[in-house]
Protein backbone atom coordinates (compact mmCIF):
# COMPACT_ATOMS: atom_id res chain seq x y z
CA UNK A 1 0.00 0.00 0.00
CA UNK A 2 2.82 2.57 0.46
CA UNK A 3 3.73 3.53 -2.88
CA UNK A 4 0.41 5.15 -3.16
CA UNK A 5 0.31 8.66 -2.43
CA UNK A 6 -0.73 9.07 0.93
CA UNK A 7 -2.69 11.63 2.88
CA UNK A 8 -1.80 11.74 7.03
CA UNK A 9 -4.75 13.12 8.88
CA UNK A 10 -5.34 13.67 12.99
CA UNK A 11 -8.62 13.75 14.28
CA UNK A 12 -9.39 14.64 18.40
CA UNK A 13 -12.13 15.20 20.16
CA UNK A 14 -11.27 18.33 21.60
CA UNK A 15 -10.64 20.19 18.11
CA UNK A 16 -14.37 20.63 17.42
CA UNK A 17 -15.55 22.87 14.46
CA UNK A 18 -19.19 23.35 16.50
CA UNK A 19 -22.53 21.39 16.64
CA UNK A 20 -23.87 20.92 13.39
CA UNK A 21 -27.55 22.55 12.55
CA UNK A 22 -29.10 19.56 10.45
CA UNK A 23 -30.99 22.90 8.10
CA UNK A 24 -27.49 22.89 6.81
CA UNK A 25 -28.72 20.08 4.79
CA UNK A 26 -31.83 22.52 3.22
CA UNK A 27 -32.64 22.45 -0.56
CA UNK A 28 -35.00 24.42 -2.51
CA UNK A 29 -37.91 23.76 -4.50
CA UNK A 30 -38.84 27.28 -7.05
CA UNK A 31 -41.57 27.63 -8.93
CA UNK A 32 -39.79 27.10 -11.76
CA UNK A 33 -39.30 24.85 -14.57
CA UNK A 34 -40.86 21.03 -13.78
CA UNK A 35 -39.90 21.84 -10.27
CA UNK A 36 -43.27 22.24 -8.93
CA UNK A 37 -45.52 21.14 -12.03
CA UNK A 38 -44.66 17.74 -13.12
CA UNK A 39 -42.07 17.52 -10.60
CA UNK A 40 -43.20 17.34 -6.39
CA UNK A 41 -47.27 17.68 -8.41
CA UNK A 42 -48.64 15.52 -11.09
CA UNK A 43 -52.66 15.11 -10.28
CA UNK A 44 -53.19 12.68 -13.21
CA UNK A 45 -49.87 10.76 -12.39
CA UNK A 46 -50.82 6.47 -11.43
CA UNK A 47 -48.51 7.48 -7.85
CA UNK A 48 -50.40 11.09 -7.25
CA UNK A 49 -51.84 11.35 -3.87
CA UNK A 50 -55.13 12.72 -2.27
CA UNK A 51 -53.48 16.24 -3.88
CA UNK A 52 -52.10 15.61 -6.43
CA UNK A 53 -48.45 15.03 -4.89
CA UNK A 54 -46.11 12.54 -6.68
CA UNK A 55 -45.99 9.79 -3.68
CA UNK A 56 -42.29 8.60 -5.68
CA UNK A 57 -40.63 12.19 -5.00
CA UNK A 58 -41.69 12.07 -1.59
CA UNK A 59 -40.29 8.88 -0.96
CA UNK A 60 -37.17 10.00 -2.69
CA UNK A 61 -37.20 13.74 -0.64
CA UNK A 62 -37.64 11.33 2.78
CA UNK A 63 -34.75 9.40 1.71
CA UNK A 64 -32.41 11.93 1.56
CA UNK A 65 -33.84 13.32 4.89
CA UNK A 66 -33.90 16.93 3.89
CA UNK A 67 -34.63 19.38 6.91
CA UNK A 68 -35.72 22.23 5.59
CA UNK A 69 -36.90 23.85 1.92
CA UNK A 70 -36.73 27.32 0.68
CA UNK A 71 -39.79 28.21 -1.48
CA UNK A 72 -41.25 29.50 -4.17
CA UNK A 73 -37.91 31.07 -5.11
CA UNK A 74 -35.30 32.06 -6.78
CA UNK A 75 -35.78 34.90 -9.23
CA UNK A 76 -39.74 34.29 -9.29
CA UNK A 77 -40.32 35.53 -5.50
CA UNK A 78 -39.20 39.07 -7.02
CA UNK A 79 -42.11 39.23 -9.24
CA UNK A 80 -44.66 37.06 -7.27
CA UNK A 81 -48.00 38.00 -5.91
CA UNK A 82 -48.83 35.31 -3.22
CA UNK A 83 -52.38 36.19 -2.74
CA UNK A 84 -52.53 34.80 -6.38
CA UNK A 85 -51.91 31.00 -4.97
CA UNK A 86 -54.30 31.09 -2.60
CA UNK A 87 -57.81 30.55 -2.02
CA UNK A 88 -60.23 28.51 -4.76
CA UNK A 89 -58.04 26.89 -7.43
CA UNK A 90 -60.43 28.19 -9.77
CA UNK A 91 -60.00 31.82 -9.07
CA UNK A 92 -56.49 31.73 -9.38
CA UNK A 93 -54.82 33.42 -12.24
CA UNK A 94 -52.36 32.59 -15.03
CA UNK A 95 -49.44 34.93 -14.65
CA UNK A 96 -47.06 35.64 -17.16
CA UNK A 97 -44.12 34.80 -14.96
CA UNK A 98 -41.04 37.24 -15.83
CA UNK A 99 -37.85 35.52 -14.29
CA UNK A 100 -37.92 32.86 -16.48
CA UNK A 101 -40.03 33.97 -19.36
CA UNK A 102 -42.83 31.16 -18.57
CA UNK A 103 -46.78 31.03 -17.50
CA UNK A 104 -47.73 30.46 -13.74
CA UNK A 105 -50.46 28.87 -13.29
CA UNK A 106 -50.87 29.38 -9.28
CA UNK A 107 -52.29 25.59 -8.98
CA UNK A 108 -50.00 25.38 -6.49
CA UNK A 109 -49.49 27.78 -3.89
CA UNK A 110 -48.68 28.85 -0.15
CA UNK A 111 -50.71 26.30 1.62
CA UNK A 112 -50.42 23.21 -0.86
CA UNK A 113 -46.23 23.77 -0.78
CA UNK A 114 -46.27 23.41 3.33
CA UNK A 115 -48.85 20.52 3.29
CA UNK A 116 -46.15 18.99 0.47
CA UNK A 117 -43.34 20.21 3.21
CA UNK A 118 -45.37 17.99 5.94
CA UNK A 119 -45.28 14.87 3.81
CA UNK A 120 -41.32 15.17 3.35
CA UNK A 121 -40.72 15.53 6.93
CA UNK A 122 -39.46 19.42 6.26
CA UNK A 123 -39.76 22.77 7.58
CA UNK A 124 -40.42 25.41 4.94
CA UNK A 125 -37.89 28.69 4.73
CA UNK A 126 -40.37 31.10 2.94
CA UNK A 127 -39.01 33.77 0.70
CA UNK A 128 -41.22 37.28 0.36
CA UNK A 129 -41.16 39.13 -2.54
CA UNK A 130 -38.94 42.64 -2.78
CA UNK A 131 -38.57 42.63 -6.23
CA UNK A 132 -42.14 44.21 -7.40
CA UNK A 133 -43.53 44.55 -4.00
CA UNK A 134 -42.16 45.89 -0.40
CA UNK A 135 -43.32 45.72 3.31
CA UNK A 136 -46.91 45.36 3.06
CA UNK A 137 -46.99 42.56 1.02
CA UNK A 138 -44.25 41.24 3.38
CA UNK A 139 -45.91 42.08 6.59
CA UNK A 140 -49.09 40.02 5.01
CA UNK A 141 -47.52 36.98 4.05
CA UNK A 142 -46.30 36.81 8.05
CA UNK A 143 -50.32 37.50 9.11
CA UNK A 144 -51.60 35.08 7.02
CA UNK A 145 -49.26 31.93 7.93
CA UNK A 146 -48.03 32.59 11.10
CA UNK A 147 -50.78 34.59 12.93
CA UNK A 148 -53.02 32.24 14.88
CA UNK A 149 -56.64 34.21 13.71
CA UNK A 150 -58.81 37.34 14.58
CA UNK A 151 -57.37 39.62 11.56
CA UNK A 152 -58.15 40.12 8.37
CA UNK A 153 -55.36 38.29 6.86
CA UNK A 154 -55.32 35.08 9.48
CA UNK A 155 -58.73 34.47 9.27
CA UNK A 156 -58.33 34.25 5.13
CA UNK A 157 -55.95 31.69 5.71
CA UNK A 158 -58.83 29.46 8.11
CA UNK A 159 -61.38 30.32 5.35
CA UNK A 160 -59.02 28.88 2.96
CA UNK A 161 -59.17 25.81 5.15
CA UNK A 162 -55.93 25.87 7.24
CA UNK A 163 -57.53 26.47 10.92
CA UNK A 164 -53.80 26.02 12.61
CA UNK A 165 -50.97 28.58 11.81
CA UNK A 166 -48.28 27.56 9.56
CA UNK A 167 -45.77 28.46 12.26
CA UNK A 168 -42.99 29.26 9.88
CA UNK A 169 -39.66 30.05 11.40
CA UNK A 170 -37.25 31.03 8.81
CA UNK A 171 -38.03 33.75 5.89
CA UNK A 172 -35.84 35.09 3.64
CA UNK A 173 -35.69 38.90 2.78
CA UNK A 174 -36.12 38.49 -0.94
CA UNK A 175 -33.49 36.83 -3.57
CA UNK A 176 -30.31 37.95 -5.40
CA UNK A 177 -31.20 41.90 -5.04
CA UNK A 178 -27.41 42.63 -5.99
CA UNK A 179 -28.24 40.71 -9.76
CA UNK A 180 -29.26 42.94 -12.67
CA UNK A 181 -31.23 40.32 -13.88
CA UNK A 182 -33.63 40.42 -10.79
CA UNK A 183 -36.76 41.85 -10.98
CA UNK A 184 -36.59 44.95 -8.98
CA UNK A 185 -32.62 44.71 -8.80
CA UNK A 186 -31.69 47.62 -6.34
CA UNK A 187 -28.51 49.17 -4.77
CA UNK A 188 -27.29 48.02 -1.45
CA UNK A 189 -28.26 51.03 0.22
CA UNK A 190 -31.97 50.23 -1.89
CA UNK A 191 -32.24 47.40 -0.52
CA UNK A 192 -30.73 47.82 2.86
CA UNK A 193 -33.10 50.09 3.56
CA UNK A 194 -36.34 48.42 2.59
CA UNK A 195 -35.13 45.25 3.67
CA UNK A 196 -34.87 46.97 7.69
CA UNK A 197 -37.64 47.80 7.39
CA UNK A 198 -39.92 44.77 5.81
CA UNK A 199 -37.66 42.92 8.73
CA UNK A 200 -39.08 45.41 11.60
CA UNK A 201 -42.88 44.93 10.70
CA UNK A 202 -42.33 40.91 9.71
CA UNK A 203 -41.05 41.03 13.25
CA UNK A 204 -43.39 42.76 14.48
CA UNK A 205 -46.37 40.65 13.34
CA UNK A 206 -44.01 37.55 14.84
CA UNK A 207 -41.17 38.20 17.04
CA UNK A 208 -40.16 34.59 16.66
CA UNK A 209 -39.24 34.63 13.64
CA UNK A 210 -35.77 34.71 12.10
CA UNK A 211 -34.43 36.53 8.73
CA UNK A 212 -32.04 35.76 6.47
CA UNK A 213 -30.61 39.19 4.41
CA UNK A 214 -29.70 38.66 0.62
CA UNK A 215 -25.96 38.71 0.38
CA UNK A 216 -24.13 38.57 -3.02
CA UNK A 217 -25.18 36.37 -5.52
CA UNK A 218 -21.48 34.96 -5.96
CA UNK A 219 -18.46 35.99 -5.25
CA UNK A 220 -17.73 37.04 -8.18
CA UNK A 221 -20.48 39.70 -8.72
CA UNK A 222 -18.61 43.99 -8.89
CA UNK A 223 -20.34 44.42 -6.14
CA UNK A 224 -19.19 41.76 -3.90
CA UNK A 225 -18.24 42.44 -0.45
CA UNK A 226 -19.29 45.75 -0.11
CA UNK A 227 -22.98 44.84 -0.91
CA UNK A 228 -22.47 42.90 2.59
CA UNK A 229 -21.27 45.64 4.50
CA UNK A 230 -23.95 47.84 3.72
CA UNK A 231 -26.78 45.45 4.01
CA UNK A 232 -25.49 44.38 7.63
CA UNK A 233 -25.25 48.21 8.42
CA UNK A 234 -28.71 48.38 7.67
CA UNK A 235 -30.29 45.39 8.81
CA UNK A 236 -27.50 43.94 11.44
CA UNK A 237 -30.15 44.36 14.59
CA UNK A 238 -33.24 42.68 12.45
CA UNK A 239 -31.58 40.06 10.83
CA UNK A 240 -30.08 36.63 11.86
CA UNK A 241 -28.65 35.68 8.69
CA UNK A 242 -26.70 36.98 5.55
CA UNK A 243 -27.43 34.41 2.30
CA UNK A 244 -24.90 33.08 -0.16
CA UNK A 245 -24.73 31.55 -3.05
CA UNK A 246 -22.78 29.93 -5.80
CA UNK A 247 -23.04 27.19 -8.79
CA UNK A 248 -19.86 25.90 -10.25
CA UNK A 249 -19.61 24.71 -13.93
CA UNK A 250 -16.62 22.66 -15.97
CA UNK A 251 -17.24 24.80 -18.90
CA UNK A 252 -13.59 24.34 -20.15
CA UNK A 253 -13.68 20.68 -19.91
CA UNK A 254 -10.87 20.92 -17.33
CA UNK A 255 -11.88 18.53 -14.51
CA UNK A 256 -8.83 19.70 -12.41
CA UNK A 257 -9.62 23.22 -12.21
CA UNK A 258 -13.53 22.31 -11.53
CA UNK A 259 -12.60 20.22 -8.93
CA UNK A 260 -10.80 23.02 -7.30
CA UNK A 261 -13.77 25.33 -7.29
CA UNK A 262 -14.17 24.46 -3.65
CA UNK A 263 -11.33 26.48 -2.49
CA UNK A 264 -13.29 29.59 -4.25
CA UNK A 265 -16.46 28.17 -2.14
CA UNK A 266 -14.03 27.96 1.04
CA UNK A 267 -12.77 31.72 0.42
CA UNK A 268 -16.27 33.57 -0.34
CA UNK A 269 -17.39 31.89 3.01
CA UNK A 270 -14.79 33.20 5.06
CA UNK A 271 -14.65 36.46 3.05
CA UNK A 272 -18.66 36.73 4.37
CA UNK A 273 -17.87 35.97 8.01
CA UNK A 274 -15.58 38.40 8.48
CA UNK A 275 -17.81 41.12 6.99
CA UNK A 276 -20.49 40.21 8.98
CA UNK A 277 -18.14 40.40 11.91
CA UNK A 278 -16.14 43.76 10.63
CA UNK A 279 -19.79 45.10 10.68
CA UNK A 280 -20.32 43.81 14.33
CA UNK A 281 -17.23 45.16 15.30
CA UNK A 282 -18.41 48.35 13.81
CA UNK A 283 -21.44 48.44 15.48
CA UNK A 284 -20.00 47.37 19.11
CA UNK A 285 -22.66 44.72 18.75
CA UNK A 286 -22.99 41.75 20.91
CA UNK A 287 -24.74 39.92 17.96
CA UNK A 288 -23.30 37.84 15.66
CA UNK A 289 -24.65 37.20 12.36
CA UNK A 290 -24.53 33.66 10.87
CA UNK A 291 -24.86 32.47 7.29
CA UNK A 292 -27.17 30.46 4.87
CA UNK A 293 -25.66 29.31 2.30
CA UNK A 294 -28.74 29.03 0.61
CA UNK A 295 -28.22 27.89 -3.12
CA UNK A 296 -25.11 26.05 -4.50
CA UNK A 297 -24.82 23.40 -6.22
CA UNK A 298 -23.46 22.78 -10.10
CA UNK A 299 -25.21 24.43 -12.60
CA UNK A 300 -23.87 24.56 -16.74
CA UNK A 301 -25.24 21.20 -18.42
CA UNK A 302 -28.41 23.34 -19.64
CA UNK A 303 -27.19 26.42 -20.89
CA UNK A 304 -27.16 26.30 -24.73
CA UNK A 305 -30.56 23.90 -24.18
CA UNK A 306 -32.26 26.83 -21.82
CA UNK A 307 -31.45 29.58 -24.70
CA UNK A 308 -34.03 27.48 -26.59
CA UNK A 309 -36.77 27.21 -25.15
CA UNK A 310 -40.25 28.81 -26.18
CA UNK A 311 -41.42 31.95 -24.47
CA UNK A 312 -44.65 31.64 -22.34
CA UNK A 313 -45.26 27.88 -21.95
CA UNK A 314 -46.14 25.91 -18.77
CA UNK A 315 -43.55 24.01 -16.66
CA UNK A 316 -41.20 23.35 -19.64
CA UNK A 317 -38.10 21.35 -19.37
CA UNK A 318 -36.08 23.90 -18.07
CA UNK A 319 -32.39 23.83 -16.28
CA UNK A 320 -32.35 20.29 -16.71
CA UNK A 321 -29.03 19.51 -15.78
CA UNK A 322 -27.96 15.70 -15.71
CA UNK A 323 -25.31 15.62 -13.57
CA UNK A 324 -22.32 13.51 -14.40
CA UNK A 325 -19.92 11.42 -12.09
CA UNK A 326 -17.13 14.55 -11.48
CA UNK A 327 -20.32 16.34 -11.03
CA UNK A 328 -21.15 14.16 -7.56
CA UNK A 329 -17.75 14.36 -6.62
CA UNK A 330 -17.60 18.37 -6.68
CA UNK A 331 -20.85 18.05 -4.62
CA UNK A 332 -19.52 15.83 -2.00
CA UNK A 333 -16.34 18.09 -1.67
CA UNK A 334 -18.94 21.24 -1.63
CA UNK A 335 -20.36 19.49 1.49
CA UNK A 336 -17.38 18.77 2.96
CA UNK A 337 -16.69 22.35 2.85
CA UNK A 338 -19.99 23.68 4.05
CA UNK A 339 -19.52 21.10 6.98
CA UNK A 340 -16.05 22.58 7.88
CA UNK A 341 -17.54 25.87 8.28
CA UNK A 342 -20.72 24.45 10.46
CA UNK A 343 -19.24 27.31 13.08
CA UNK A 344 -20.91 29.90 11.09
CA UNK A 345 -23.19 28.31 8.28
CA UNK A 346 -26.30 27.19 9.86
CA UNK A 347 -28.45 26.66 6.80
CA UNK A 348 -27.60 25.08 3.31
CA UNK A 349 -30.17 24.63 0.48
CA UNK A 350 -28.68 22.23 -2.25
CA UNK A 351 -30.31 24.76 -5.54
CA UNK A 352 -32.18 22.29 -6.30
CA UNK A 353 -34.57 19.14 -4.75
CA UNK A 354 -36.41 18.10 -8.27
CA UNK A 355 -36.38 18.40 -11.82
CA UNK A 356 -34.20 22.03 -12.34
CA UNK A 357 -30.57 21.42 -11.42
CA UNK A 358 -31.93 18.49 -9.25
CA UNK A 359 -30.62 15.39 -7.50
CA UNK A 360 -34.21 13.83 -7.84
CA UNK A 361 -36.10 13.67 -11.52
CA UNK A 362 -39.26 13.21 -13.11
CA UNK A 363 -40.84 11.75 -16.09
CA UNK A 364 -44.24 13.35 -16.85
CA UNK A 365 -46.56 10.99 -16.17
CA UNK A 366 -43.72 8.32 -15.78
CA UNK A 367 -41.17 7.38 -13.48
CA UNK A 368 -38.36 9.00 -10.85
CA UNK A 369 -35.09 8.46 -10.71
CA UNK A 370 -31.54 9.37 -8.90
CA UNK A 371 -28.86 11.78 -10.55
CA UNK A 372 -25.29 11.13 -9.52
CA UNK A 373 -25.59 14.14 -7.07
CA UNK A 374 -28.46 11.89 -5.21
CA UNK A 375 -25.78 10.24 -3.53
CA UNK A 376 -23.36 12.33 -1.78
CA UNK A 377 -26.01 14.51 -0.78
CA UNK A 378 -28.30 11.84 1.01
CA UNK A 379 -25.34 10.56 2.45
CA UNK A 380 -24.43 13.54 4.12
CA UNK A 381 -27.41 14.69 5.43
CA UNK A 382 -28.48 10.61 6.84
CA UNK A 383 -24.69 10.05 8.08
CA UNK A 384 -23.33 13.93 9.08
CA UNK A 385 -25.20 14.71 12.47
CA UNK A 386 -23.68 15.77 15.28
CA UNK A 387 -20.25 17.36 15.89
CA UNK A 388 -17.63 18.32 13.49
CA UNK A 389 -14.18 17.99 14.20
CA UNK A 390 -11.66 19.55 12.58
CA UNK A 391 -9.26 17.72 10.62
CA UNK A 392 -5.46 18.60 10.95
CA UNK A 393 -4.81 17.24 7.28
CA UNK A 394 -1.15 16.85 5.20
CA UNK A 395 -2.35 15.92 1.96
CA UNK A 396 -0.91 16.45 -1.50
CA UNK A 397 -1.30 19.48 -3.25
CA UNK A 398 -1.90 20.42 -7.11
CA UNK A 399 -2.18 23.45 -8.76
CA UNK A 400 -4.85 24.25 -11.80
CA UNK A 401 -5.55 26.98 -13.79
CA UNK A 402 -7.27 29.39 -11.37
CA UNK A 403 -6.01 27.94 -8.15
CA UNK A 404 -2.80 26.96 -6.70
CA UNK A 405 -2.26 24.60 -3.86
CA UNK A 406 -5.35 22.63 -3.67
CA UNK A 407 -5.89 19.40 -1.53
CA UNK A 408 -6.17 16.43 -3.47
CA UNK A 409 -7.92 15.09 -0.32
CA UNK A 410 -10.97 16.80 1.28
CA UNK A 411 -12.11 15.39 4.53
CA UNK A 412 -14.20 16.38 7.50
CA UNK A 413 -15.61 13.75 10.49
CA UNK A 414 -18.51 14.05 12.25
CA UNK A 415 -19.06 12.80 15.83
CA UNK A 416 -22.47 11.44 16.83
CA UNK A 417 -21.76 10.39 20.32
CA UNK A 418 -24.75 10.21 21.54
CA UNK A 419 -25.56 6.98 19.01
CA UNK A 420 -21.79 6.13 19.53
CA UNK A 421 -20.88 6.88 15.30
CA UNK A 422 -17.76 8.65 13.80
CA UNK A 423 -18.34 9.41 10.58
CA UNK A 424 -15.12 10.93 7.76
CA UNK A 425 -16.81 12.04 4.61
CA UNK A 426 -13.68 12.37 2.01
CA UNK A 427 -12.92 13.10 -1.30
CA UNK A 428 -9.97 12.14 -3.56
CA UNK A 429 -9.60 14.49 -6.51
CA UNK A 430 -6.89 12.78 -7.87
CA UNK A 431 -7.87 11.65 -11.76
CA UNK A 432 -5.59 9.14 -11.80
CA UNK A 433 -4.51 7.02 -8.46
CA UNK A 434 -5.72 6.28 -5.88
CA UNK A 435 -5.11 7.52 -2.54
CA UNK A 436 -3.74 5.87 1.00
CA UNK A 437 -5.92 7.82 3.89
CA UNK A 438 -3.80 7.43 7.07
CA UNK A 439 -5.74 8.94 9.48
CA UNK A 440 -5.08 8.85 13.48
CA UNK A 441 -8.39 8.99 15.29
CA UNK A 442 -6.44 9.31 18.51
CA UNK A 443 -9.61 9.35 20.97
CA UNK A 444 -11.43 6.39 19.03
CA UNK A 445 -9.95 3.60 19.81
CA UNK A 446 -12.73 1.81 20.75
CA UNK A 447 -14.55 2.41 17.21
CA UNK A 448 -14.18 0.05 14.79
CA UNK A 449 -15.78 0.44 10.86
CA UNK A 450 -19.42 -0.32 9.66
CA UNK A 451 -19.40 0.41 6.57
CA UNK A 452 -16.79 2.30 4.03
CA UNK A 453 -19.15 3.50 1.53
CA UNK A 454 -17.86 4.20 -2.01
CA UNK A 455 -18.93 6.27 -5.48
CA UNK A 456 -16.24 5.73 -8.02
CA UNK A 457 -16.67 5.47 -11.88
CA UNK A 458 -13.78 4.63 -14.32
CA UNK A 459 -15.54 7.45 -16.65
CA UNK A 460 -15.78 10.67 -15.05
CA UNK A 461 -18.45 11.85 -17.25
CA UNK A 462 -21.18 8.80 -16.85
CA UNK A 463 -24.26 9.87 -16.00
CA UNK A 464 -27.78 8.40 -15.28
CA UNK A 465 -30.81 8.90 -16.63
CA UNK A 466 -34.48 7.51 -17.05
CA UNK A 467 -33.41 4.76 -18.82
CA UNK A 468 -30.39 3.51 -16.92
CA UNK A 469 -31.02 4.74 -13.91
CA UNK A 470 -28.19 2.42 -11.89
CA UNK A 471 -25.00 3.91 -14.19
CA UNK A 472 -23.86 5.35 -11.09
CA UNK A 473 -23.96 4.27 -7.56
CA UNK A 474 -22.24 3.90 -4.78
CA UNK A 475 -20.99 0.57 -3.34
CA UNK A 476 -19.90 -0.30 0.26
CA UNK A 477 -17.27 -2.28 -0.40
CA UNK A 478 -14.36 0.15 0.52
CA UNK A 479 -11.39 -1.16 2.64
CA UNK A 480 -11.28 0.78 5.29
CA UNK A 481 -9.87 -0.79 8.91
CA UNK A 482 -9.53 1.02 12.25
CA UNK A 483 -7.05 -0.40 14.38
CA UNK A 484 -6.22 0.98 17.64
CA UNK A 485 -7.45 4.44 17.00
CA UNK A 486 -5.81 4.14 13.52
CA UNK A 487 -8.03 4.39 10.27
CA UNK A 488 -6.22 3.41 6.96
CA UNK A 489 -8.20 3.03 3.44
CA UNK A 490 -7.52 3.04 -0.16
CA UNK A 491 -9.82 5.95 -1.52
CA UNK A 492 -9.96 5.15 -5.65
CA UNK A 493 -9.09 7.78 -8.02
CA UNK A 494 -11.99 10.79 -8.54
CA UNK A 495 -13.90 9.32 -5.50
CA UNK A 496 -16.75 9.75 -2.67
CA UNK A 497 -15.94 7.79 0.32
CA UNK A 498 -18.49 7.62 3.54
CA UNK A 499 -16.24 6.26 6.60
CA UNK A 500 -19.55 5.08 9.02
CA UNK A 501 -16.97 3.75 12.41
CA UNK A 502 -19.08 2.73 15.35
CA UNK A 503 -18.23 1.79 18.74
CA UNK A 504 -17.71 -1.54 19.48
CA UNK A 505 -20.62 -2.29 21.08
CA UNK A 506 -22.95 -0.82 18.85
CA UNK A 507 -25.20 -3.29 16.46
O1 LIG B 1 -31.64 28.27 -8.77
C1 LIG B 1 -31.82 28.90 -9.98
C2 LIG B 1 -31.68 30.41 -9.88
O2 LIG B 1 -30.37 30.74 -9.57
C3 LIG B 1 -32.48 31.08 -8.80
O3 LIG B 1 -33.78 31.38 -9.21
C4 LIG B 1 -31.72 32.35 -8.57
O4 LIG B 1 -31.86 32.82 -7.27
C5 LIG B 1 -30.30 32.01 -8.95
O5 LIG B 1 -29.76 32.92 -9.83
Amino acid sequence: MSDFKTAKIVIDKDFIIGEIDKRIYGSFIEHLGRAVYGGIYEPGHPLADDMGFRKDVIELVKKIGVPIIRYPGGNFVSGYNWEDGVGPLEKRPKQLELAWSTVETNQIGTNEFIEWAKRVDAEVMMAVNLGTRGIEAAKNLVEYCNHPKDSYWSDLRISHGYRQSHNIKTWCLGNEMDGPWQIGHKTAEEYGRVACEAAKVMKWVDPTIELVACGSSGSGMPTFAEWEATVLEHTYEQIEYISLHTYYGNFNDDTANFLASTMNMDAFIKSVVSTCDYIKAKKKSKKTINLSFDEWNVWFHSNEDDKKLERWSIAPSQLEDVYTHEDAILVGSMLITLLKNADRIKIACLAQLVNVIAPIMTENNGKSWRQTIFYPYMHASVYGRGIVMRPVTKSPLYDTKDFCDVPLLDIVAVLDEENGYLTVFTVNKDLESPMLLELDARNFEEYIVKKHIILENEDMKAINSKDYTENVVPHDRGNAVMERGKLTALLPKLSWNVIRLSKLLNK
